[in-house]
């Protein structure tokens, strides 16, 4: 029997769908309760342990991670010219945002094992220009936080997460979320939140927080939703030269939904992680390295072979759907152009680049297709 393993496939149950239909019935699709009920949840989610007290906890909602990234630098006032530090080993939209205020994104190598920025060729890159860093935590697992964030107090630069790929995640017991600046989330449809497209940022500095909501919607002093209730009234002050980058109330009552069973979905990601990498023990294949101070939320399970493409035509043929990431930043023809970046500047990426496979992992894989895809792997991996 020929088998059809796609590389994703979304958790959607009868809750998602009973919660979508009960935002078509309320009347109200765009920003609005449901949103204000998301972004609430979410907020005590990510600050549920101990820290900043309640009223300097914040989230603040959008349409995109790529969106809650922009805002984000905005709210942190880079300015063109600026430089920021983030890894070469990224999806574009890490670098993108920073162009968009005609600041540079510096390139920073990664670590072979994790795939993570590598703290400690950081400083290194470090000029009087710099800004901020976004660590971004690949595949769910967090970067080195305490590295990381010691680096910024050295030097006085903001830390802006790029957790577009956490959730669960912890770093030494500590929640994603709670330790950087402002950390963004996406939850684009294959994330471990999938709500087709969304974002969240969470800070626990007020002024970041009103800069980021201010902006989401045109630099308006106010939400929508307040301005069509009982709360609201037709007058409204732009305050700010914003963006239309809300989110809807249907996509946050897929978020309120998919919030409630974070650790259910995380632990059946874990198993089909399980099987895969007690498969690979002892094999050539070198399975992902997941550091003991560290919760992953398994969102990719990246693999590293010496026949990568071989391998990914190989398991294309047995119906297995493979993807990749990233292409390095420095290897895409923009910002090579714009910013002179050769290939091989970066010599770890280049070695992952060159060897990694991200295999299926997703709650609603069986463990017979886990096994499947693993078998396959050990077949025609070199
Ligand atoms: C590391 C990383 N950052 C940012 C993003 C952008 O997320 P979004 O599609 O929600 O804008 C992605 C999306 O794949 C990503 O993988």
């Amino acid at each position: 029997m020929t088998r059809n393993i796609p590389f994703h496939r979304v958790h959607i149950t009868d809750d998602e769908i009973g919660a979508v239909i009960e935002t078509l019935r309320s009347g109200w699709l765009t920003m609005g309760p449901k949103t204000v009920e998301f972004e609430e949840k979410f907020r005590d989610y990510i600050f549920a342990g101990p820290g900043a007290p309640p009223e300097n906890r914040f989230s603040v909602s959008f349409n995109s991670a790529t969106a809650a990234l922009h805002l984000a630098l905005k709210a942190i006032g880079l300015q063109s010219g600026d430089e920021v530090i983030i890894p070469t080993n990224t999806f574009v939209a890490t670098a993108e945002v920073v162009t968009y205020f005609g600041a540079v994104p510096v390139l920073c190598d990664v670590e072979y094992d994790t795939h993570n920025i590598d703290a400690a060729k950081i400083e290194a890159l470090v000029t009087p220009r710099t800004r901020a860093i976004i660590p971004v935590h690949y595949g769910g697992q967090m970067c080195d936080m305490d590295e990381i964030m010691a680096i910024a107090g050295r030097h006085g630069l903001r830390v802006v997460e790029d957790a577009a790929h956490c959730l669960p995640s912890a770093y030494k017991g500590r929640r994603v979320g709670t330790i950087g600046d402002i950390t963004c989330f996406s939850f684009y449809a294959t994330k471990p939140l999938a709500c087709g497209e969304g974002g969240m940022a969470v800070t626990t500095n007020p002024d970041f927080a009103r800069t980021m909501k201010i902006n989401r919607l045109h630099g308006i002093s106010r939400d929508a939703w307040d301005r069509y209730t009982d709360k609201g009234t037709w007058y409204y002050e732009v305050v700010d030269n914003g963006h239309k980058y809300n989110t809807t109330d249907l996509q946050s009552a897929l978020g309120i939904t998919q919030l409630a069973k974070l650790g259910q979905m995380q632990a059946m990601r874990q198993t089909v992680a399980g099987i895969y990498t007690a498969a690979f023990a002892g094999s050539a294949v070198i399975a992902p390295v997941i550091r003991a101070d560290r919760e992953t939320s398994w969102h990719l399970y990246a693999i590293k072979v010496n026949n990568r493409d071989a391998l990914m035509g190989k398991l294309k043929e047995n119906g297995i759907s493979t993807s990749l990431h990233f292409i390095p930043v420095h290897r895409q023809p923009y910002y090579a152009a714009r910013y002179g970046y050769k290939p091989g500047d970066y010599p770890v990426a280049e070695k992952i680049y060159a060897r990694s496979v991200s295999l299926p992992i997703y709650p609603d894989l069986s463990g017979e297709d886990a096994r499947y895809v693993a078998g396959k792997v050990l077949e025609y991996a070199e």
